[in-house]
């Protein structure tokens, strides 16, 4: 059965990109059938691949597939992918700005919504808005596990701390978090970051 993880968070730059890309990789790395799909019309991730493939002369047929979507025709798609059984895995980056519409709609097709979130003053406060505003879907879909996932922490910082700092969000976080890191900056659209890989297994254990 193919589950559906989307990254959403109204705040731009929050990680979701950084963490769709990492998780992807590093789930392929298990072997594991995964789709990726940008929502967010910069379609970075399908422009870094393109360069990835032409850079490393890489054979794109054996690597994991990367498309785009938008906000209108996410949903149908998912839906048709799902019943497709074609993937174990679809994993979902969406926009900072995408729109209520289209993030109730995500909700209602996945299994699992990731808000990412450092432990700024403004990031924690656009994540609480976030939850607020993803909350009504758990009611709507049954299915639906919404988690947070820290992210950008500096890697010193003890999970208690995380986990304190967090409290006031009425949402389950992951027992891990991201740490703030030079290797996520950049990540490969084909190669696994060997770091990431606990985390992966958190988000796995979860769904
Ligand atoms: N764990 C991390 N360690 C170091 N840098 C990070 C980490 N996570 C994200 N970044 C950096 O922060 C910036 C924003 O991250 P990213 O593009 O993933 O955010 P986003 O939520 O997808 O933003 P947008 O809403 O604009 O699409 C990028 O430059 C990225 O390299
Ligand atoms: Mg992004």
């Amino acid at each position: 059965m193919t589950k559906i993880i989307s990254f959403i968070s109204r705040k731009g730059g929050s990680g979701k990109t950084t963490n769709a890309i990492n998780l992807a990789t590093s789930m392929h790395d298990l072997k594991k059938k995964v789709l990726l799909v940008e929502t967010d019309p910069n379609y970075t991730l399908i422009s870094s691949r393109k360069i990835d493939v032409f850079k490393y002369k890489l054979n794109e047929s054996k690597l994991f597939p990367i498309v785009a979507s938008s906000d209108d025709e996410i949903a149908p798609e998912l839906e048709t992918l799902i019943s497709s059984g074609q993937y174990d895995y679809v994993i979902v980056d969406s926009a900072g700005k995408t729109t209520d519409q289209g993030i109730k709609e995500l909700c209602l097709v996945s299994d699992m919504v990731i808000i990412t979130t450092s432990l700024t003053q403004n990031d924690l406060l656009v994540a609480y808005q976030t939850v607020k505003d993803l909350k009504p879907a758990e009611k709507l879909n049954p299915k639906l596990k919404i988690f947070i996932l820290p992210n950008r922490i500096h890697s010193h910082t003890r999970i208690k701390t995380v986990r304190d700092t967090l409290a006031n969000l009425d949402v389950e976080m992951f027992d891990t978090f991201v740490p703030q890191r030079k290797i996520f900056t950049a990540p490969s659209t084909y190669k696994s970051e060997r770091k990431y890989r606990c985390i992966t297994k958190t988000i796995l254990e979860k769904l």
